[in-house]
């Protein structure tokens, strides 16, 4: 079965604790997902972006940080397979979200989710854009995400797809906030920014085995058109 399939089987439906997560996104062989931070890179071949579609389409949202909306200005929707489009949510402590983003302009809406106290101006700006702003309590690493899931599902919202960028994947990943990862491998060697902005695990003397990371458990892989989907659910070390 393909990941779109199998996780619209499984799709929890409200009300829930919180949304389960799935982590998607493309990279290369070497594990690159942008040439560098400011210089993005279009990965997946048509017939992976069209899974990615596919996959948007069984989530009730989609979740990116603010620095891929100021390198990338994407949309988020699901226009490849038609819709329905998942809400889109950005991590954004400070609201440096651009008036000009193409988000603004989604068809189901925008949550910016922003730290204690954020700019007034800014802040009454996006609201007459129609822009939901959740305030959330920092963490050690940015928003507290687990404030955030729990705001989300009293929303009920209780899918969620995190696409990236390198800072956000590592960071669910580090606050063991993952249920699900699909992952694109395309066949090119970049040598560019890497998928993980920081170690999965804490730790004070770096593991030598690699049992003590997270990992992927009952996955399976498949060829979608020039790349590799690989997906299974996460495995977290005991
Ligand atoms: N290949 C792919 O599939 C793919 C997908 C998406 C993005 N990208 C690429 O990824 C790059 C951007 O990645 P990035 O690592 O620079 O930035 P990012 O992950 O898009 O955004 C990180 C920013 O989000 C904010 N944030 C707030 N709370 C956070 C939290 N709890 N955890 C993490 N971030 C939090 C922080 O900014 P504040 O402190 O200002 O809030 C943080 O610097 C771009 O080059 C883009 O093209 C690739």
């Amino acid at each position: 079965m393909e990941p779109v399939e199998h996780i619209r089987s499984q799709r929890p439906r409200p009300p829930c604790a919180r949304p389960l997560v799935t982590i998607t996104y493309a990279q290369s062989l070497d594990g690159s997902i942008a040439v560098r931070a400011d210089a993005p890179l279009a990965l997946s071949c048509p017939e992976t972006k069209r899974m990615t579609h596919g996959l948007r389409s069984v989530h009730d949202a989609i979740l990116v940080g603010i620095n891929t909306v100021l390198t990338d200005d994407p949309k988020l929707t699901a226009r490849r397979v038609g819709g329905p489009h998942p809400i889109p949510v950005v991590l954004d402590t400070r609201l440096r979200f651009p008036l000009s983003a193409r988000l603004l302009d989604h068809p189901r809406g925008l949550i910016i989710a922003t730290g204690p106290h954020p700019p007034e101006e800014k802040a009454r700006a996006l609201r007459d854009r129609g822009v939901t702003l959740v305030e959330l309590p920092l963490g050690d690493r940015g928003l507290d995400l687990h404030a955030l899931l729990r705001a989300l599902a009293q929303m009920d919202i209780c899918s969620l797809m995190v696409e990236g960028g390198a800072r956000v994947l590592a960071t669910f990943l580090r606050e063991r906030l993952a249920d699900w990862i699909v992952l694109t491998v395309t066949p090119h060697l970049v040598g560019g920014m890497p998928a993980l902005a920081e170690p999965t695990i804490p730790f004070r003397h770096p593991p030598t085995q690699v049992d003590a990371f997270p990992a992927l458990a009952d996955w399976t892989w498949t060829r979608m058109g020039r790349d590799m989907v690989i997906w299974g659910k996460v495995r977290w070390p005991g």
